[in-house]
Formats: structure tokens, sequence, C-alpha cells
């Protein structure tokens, strides 16, 4: 396991092993706290994220209509307990669905039990390879703004500018309630300069409690 000290925004360094039990730790909370933030109130987590599905399908809808068919395979980065997969699975002919937490893969392939055009793989973005242009869209919420070292943010938005021809990104550019130190604000453009060959197609926002995160369909320089 390495010791490589991500660098969070408190200043403070956290290894591997204390970023994966952080996640461990997570996976053990309730309903969509697991994934969420745990200090706010459950109808909203709920509210949020239906919004967050429909921002998601239409960004995909907009993804298919460039390409000028459906979708075919799709890549879902940080998929956590599956809160999002069924929809994106109902959008792409197979889906691919990768966490670096096996307690959050367990949770998602029981909350996608019966969709057998699912496959999900324990593994780290950044390390993840795949063939040029193998999938047509990734779809990435609230995953990369807890990539905390540079050099794996980095190595991140390659595999995905590499592993696919569109990017669905949501990440935090605001928080109303500060964030932890598991967790690092950027604004939307740093991410788009790290795919390479990037190019900001469709920019929305998505309001949780104040906290503000960029809603982005990104084109690749996947062929
Ligand atoms: C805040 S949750 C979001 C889950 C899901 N995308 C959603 O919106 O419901 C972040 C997830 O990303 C996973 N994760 C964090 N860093 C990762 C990395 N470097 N590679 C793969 N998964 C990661 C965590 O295990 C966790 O399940």
């Amino acid at each position: 396991m390495s010791v490589v000290p991500a660098r969070p925004q408190d200043g403070t360094s956290l290894t591997d092993d204390e970023i994966g039990e952080e996640w461990r730790r997570r996976a053990g909370r309730d309903g969509l706290a697991r994934v969420m933030r745990a200090s706010q109130p459950g109808h909203l987590n709920a509210e949020v994220t239906a919004a967050t599905r429909a921002l998601v399908g239409a960004l995909l809808d907009r993804a298919a209509a460039e390409l000028g068919r459906p979708l075919r395979r799709g890549l879902e980065v940080g998929c956590g307990v599956g809160r999002l997969t069924p929809h994106i699975a109902a959008r792409t002919e197979h889906l691919t669905a990768i966490d670096m937490t096996a307690e959050m893969l367990d949770a998602a392939r029981r909350n996608c039990a019966g969709q057998d055009t699912v496959d999900f793989r324990r593994q780290r973005i950044e390390e993840f390879q795949a063939r040029p242009g193998e999938f047509d869209a990734a779809v990435c919420v609230w995953v990369l703004m807890h990539v905390l070292d540079p050099a794996r943010l980095a190595a991140a938005c390659q595999a995905l500018g590499t592993a696919a021809r569109y990017v669905v990104l949501v990440e935090y550019e605001h928080a109303r309630v500060p964030v932890s130190r598991w967790s690092r604000l950027r604004p939307m453009e740093e991410y788009v300069a790290l795919i390479p060959g990037g190019r900001l197609r469709c920019r929305e926002e998505l309001d949780y409690g104040g906290d503000l995160s960029a809603a982005a369909l990104i084109r690749t320089g996947a062929r």
C-alpha cells in the first residue's frame, strides 16, 4: 500500500490507508448518507438525487445526440452505492461501474440486482486502463473532488480522457458549509484542462443546500 501523502485543503497529509478507511467508514452509514453529506436532511438528499439523475440523464442524451446514435459502452467512475447506476445503465447498452471501496461496490451490486448489462469492478480511477475510446461516455459524480493529490488527479483525468469520448462530470465548486479534509474544491475549468483534448460542451449548476456543483458535458480527444 502506497504512503504517498495526499494534500487536503487544510494542509495536513492523508495516506492511502487513511483515505481507504474513511470510505469504508462512510459505507457503514445509512441510505444516501453513505455518499452524500450526513449532516443534510433525508428529504434534501432525496430531492438532490432526483435532480442529479435528471441532469446526468440530460447530459448523456446530449452526448448521444452529438454522436448521432445511442450510447454503447458507458463507464461510471466512483459508483458508490449505485445511487445513479441504474439511471446511467438505462441510457447505455453496457455499463462498467468502478469504485475503489469494496463495501460501496457490495451495496451497488445489491442495488442493481437483476441488471445484467452492468459490470462492477473494484478499481481506482487513477489506475484505470482502457483502449482509447473504448467507452462512448464516462460519468463521474462527486469523485474527482476526493482525489486530493495533484499527480493522481492528473492521472485520473488522463485515464478518463483516453477511455471515453464524452465525460459527464459533476463536482463541487463552492461549499456553503466548508468541506472536510477528504475533499477539495476546484473550478470545472481545472478538470477540463487536465482531460486530454477536453472541451466544455455544456455546463449546468447543481444546488445541494447551498453547496454548488458544476455539472458539465466534456468532449475529450478520444475518437
Ligand atoms: C461521494 S461518493 C459518490 C458516489 C456516487 N458517484 C454518487 O454520486 O452517488 C464518492 C465515491 O467515490 C469513491 N472513490 C473515491 N476516490 C476514488 C478513486 N480514486 N477511484 C475510484 N473510486 C473512488 C468512493 O469509494 C465513493 O464510493
